[in-house]
């Protein structure tokens, strides 16, 4: 088989249909088109790709991976009090990963770890930020793992958190703090 040339780049407008399709494929949860517009435009959100350059026939630019985050306000987040919150640095913010994922036939090869890595290496660069965190369905087994080999504490189990097709599903909290958080 061949070797696969995986890079990393920002997320841009041609990403679209990629993205979209992605999604649909690997989350149980439905997103909204205008989540995807915010990504690609880089509105309030930051975004990493993995492609493979390796790939023939015009496939080498694109997707295979992403990881897609927002910037949050510490005091609006709800979870100051897990974040050590200072009150007294009204500024504070947390990064919050929205989506992972990694397409099947490229899985179990260190992606969504250089991915994770890409985030953190963002939130420990904001001088403001003090944590990654994210929420993960308590059945998802590898993400739960990959998480926990990256030292993401678990802090919470939230009952409930999730509805899908009328059943509801816990969540965990996972949380990797940054300059000091
Ligand atoms: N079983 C157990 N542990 C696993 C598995 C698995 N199937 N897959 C990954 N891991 C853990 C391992 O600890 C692994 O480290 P190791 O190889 O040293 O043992 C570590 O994760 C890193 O694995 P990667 O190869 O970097 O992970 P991969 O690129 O395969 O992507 C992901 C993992 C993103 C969870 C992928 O399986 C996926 O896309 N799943 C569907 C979508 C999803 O569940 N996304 C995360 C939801 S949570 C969120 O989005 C905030």
């Amino acid at each position: 088989s061949h070797h696969p040339a995986i890079c990393y780049r920002p997320i841009q407008p041609s990403d679209l249909e990629v993205l979209e399709r992605i999604h649909a494929e690997i989350f149980p949860i439905r997103y909204e088109s205008e989540f995807f517009q915010s990504v690609v435009h880089e509105r309030d959100i930051v975004s990493w790709a993995a492609v493979d350059r390796s790939r023939p026939n015009g496939h080498s630019d694109e997707l295979i991976g992403f990881v897609t985050a927002r910037i949050a306000m510490a005091k609006e987040a709800g979870i100051g009090d897990l974040l050590r919150y200072d009150p007294s640095k009204p500024d504070q913010t947390l990064v919050y990963i929205l989506t992972l994922g990694v397409v099947e036939t490229y899985r179990n090869l260190g992606i969504a770890r250089s991915l994770i890595r890409q985030v953190i290496k963002y939130a420990s660069s904001v001088p403001t930020c003090r944590a990654v965190y994210l929420h993960v369905i308590s059945y998802n087994v590898p993400a739960i793992h990959l998480y926990k080999k990256m030292s993401f504490k678990c802090i919470r189990r939230l009952q409930g958190f999730y509805l899908i097709n009328g059943q509801h599903y816990d969540s965990f909290l996972f949380v990797y703090y940054v300059n000091g958080g």
